[in-house]
């Protein structure tokens, strides 16, 4: 596991992000008007990443090639290959990312070697973070605490990881992509 900071001026995920929703402030998503007032809070998350996927895909994914060739590159080499969209999550207060919390994305065919970039575009701390165990099969997950500007690289085929439930007041944006390094991370 890796924590790497960059540089958000060169890197402007949250920016992308604000731009394409039309917000100021994506830890404040959850009071933002959404086209049906009383959807349920898993509705209006869905509706937020659809937000994103509709928006700034080609952006987003531009800005996470360039990311894993220039800032990723010197710890694992170059990409073998990549994911071909990367995924926005959108977790609100009070609900869970998404079912079942915890799990392996080996469960769906990912290879050990692949690493996974999730980048938060807002700090998270605690239980809007990602939990991630510190070695396959330990189950002792904690929360990865990061600042904007930090990028978090594992391996999320083996290594259990997922969402609890976001007790704090703080929405949390993020996006992720999996890629296959050509060397081996340390
Ligand atoms: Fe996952």
């Amino acid at each position: 596991m890796l924590i790497l900071r960059y540089d958000t001026d060169i890197y402007d995920f949250q920016g992308c992000a604000r731009r394409g929703l039309g917000v100021s402030d994506l830890t404040r998503l959850h009071a933002e008007p959404v086209p049906v007032a009383d959807w349920p809070r898993r509705t209006r998350e869905l509706w937020w990443s659809s937000r994103l996927y509709a928006t700034v895909t080609d952006n987003m994914q531009e800005l996470y090639l360039r990311f894993i060739h220039n800032v990723l590159r010197e710890h694992t080499g170059l990409p073998v290959s990549i994911q071909k969209r990367v995924c926005f999550r959108v977790q609100l207060p009070a609900t869970c990312a998404h079912e079942p919390t915890y799990h392996r994305d080996s469960t769906w065919g990912q290879q050990p070697q692949t690493l996974n970039v999730w980048i938060p575009y807002v700090p998270v701390a605690g239980t809007n973070a990602l939990w991630v165990e510190t070695a396959p099969g330990r189950s002792d997950h904690r929360p990865i605490d990061l600042d904007y500007g930090e990028a978090l690289i594992f391996a999320g085929g083996p290594m259990s990881h997922g969402a609890v439930t976001n007790t704090g007041d703080s929405t949390r944006v993020s996006g992720d992509l999996r890629y296959l390094p050509s060397v081996a991370m340390p």
